[in-house]
């Protein structure tokens, strides 16, 4: 992909940068992600299936839906759009990679410096105890995993709507943002906060800011450019500018 003059030459000039990704990267590695037509599970909504409440009603029904993704996360592999993101930290001083995203992809890329602003997918703990649990048992009543410990509810360890992020991860992705030239937003809708709030507070702190999406979003006028396009076709024509400059071997 050719990209703006401006671009270029702020991917000369940059040292810092910080990028927020959502569930669109992962889309090209085969992980639907939550929103649009194929974005549905069973006709759920996440912000149904998604929520503590939801979680007591019926743990049965949530557990299923976090075991299709764990089982499907398992069989898939990062992409161009993963790999790129990780040359790209190569290529720079500073760089801090926030996800939405539970999947670990960002890491399995060889991404390092990774903040997971909703938790992963594959630990789990207790509800009652606070015990950790990766290995959860689902052979008990309802197949719904009891904590070895106390025999109270196991879920997954990731944040649901209505819960706080993990306070120390978001003030760091907020400094990220800050400091950083460079802010780049991939294949998020832009739409749940406090995340959603991260590109303006990069553009506040007078970063250049692009967005990187299939199609253009609720947030897509704050940003210096919209690239449409696919992740994986965009991010490797950065990732290449990028160590271009700065003489990184690929
Ligand atoms: P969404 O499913 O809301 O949005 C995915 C975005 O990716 C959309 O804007 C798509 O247009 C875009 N997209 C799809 N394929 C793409 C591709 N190949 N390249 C680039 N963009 C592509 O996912 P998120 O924004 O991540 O939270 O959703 C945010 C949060 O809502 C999730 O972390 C999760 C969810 O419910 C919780 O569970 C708390």
């Amino acid at each position: 992909m050719k990209l703006s003059d401006e671009l270029c030459r702020i991917l000369q000039e940059t040292r810092t940068v910080c990028v927020l990704t959502g569930a669109g990267i992962s889309a090209e590695s085969g992980v639907p992600t939550f929103r649009g037509a194929e974005g549905l599970w069973k006709k759920f909504r996440p912000e149904e299936l998604a929520n503590f409440d939801a979680f007591i009603r019926n743990p049965q029904l949530v557990w299923e839906w976090y075991n299709y993704r764990r089982q499907l996360i398992e069989t898939v592999t990062p992409n161009q759009g993963h790999i790129a993101l990780a040359r790209i930290e190569q290529g720079v001083d500073d760089f801090t990679l926030i996800t939405q995203n539970v999947d670990n992809l960002h890491r399995r890329a060889g991404s390092k410096n990774v903040l997971e602003l909703h938790g992963n997918i594959m630990q789990s703990y207790c509800i009652e105890c606070g015990a950790k649990d990766d290995h959860p048992d689902f052979s008990g009543e309802n197949k719904v995993p009891r904590c070895k410990t106390c025999g109270g509810l196991v879920r997954p360890d990731v944040v649901w709507f209505g819960e706080m992020l993990p306070q120390h991860v978001f003030e760091e992705a907020e400094r990220a943002a800050q400091r950083c030239s460079l802010f780049i937003c991939v294949g998020t809708s832009a739409i749940v906060y406090p995340a959603a709030s991260l590109p303006m507070t990069a553009k506040q702190a007078g970063a250049y800011t692009i967005e990187v999406n299939i199609e253009r979003t609720e947030q897509s006028r704050i940003f210096d450019e919209t690239l449409l396009g696919k992740a994986g076709d965009i991010l490797p024509s950065i990732a290449d500018s990028i160590q271009l400059i700065k003489g990184v071997k690929a």
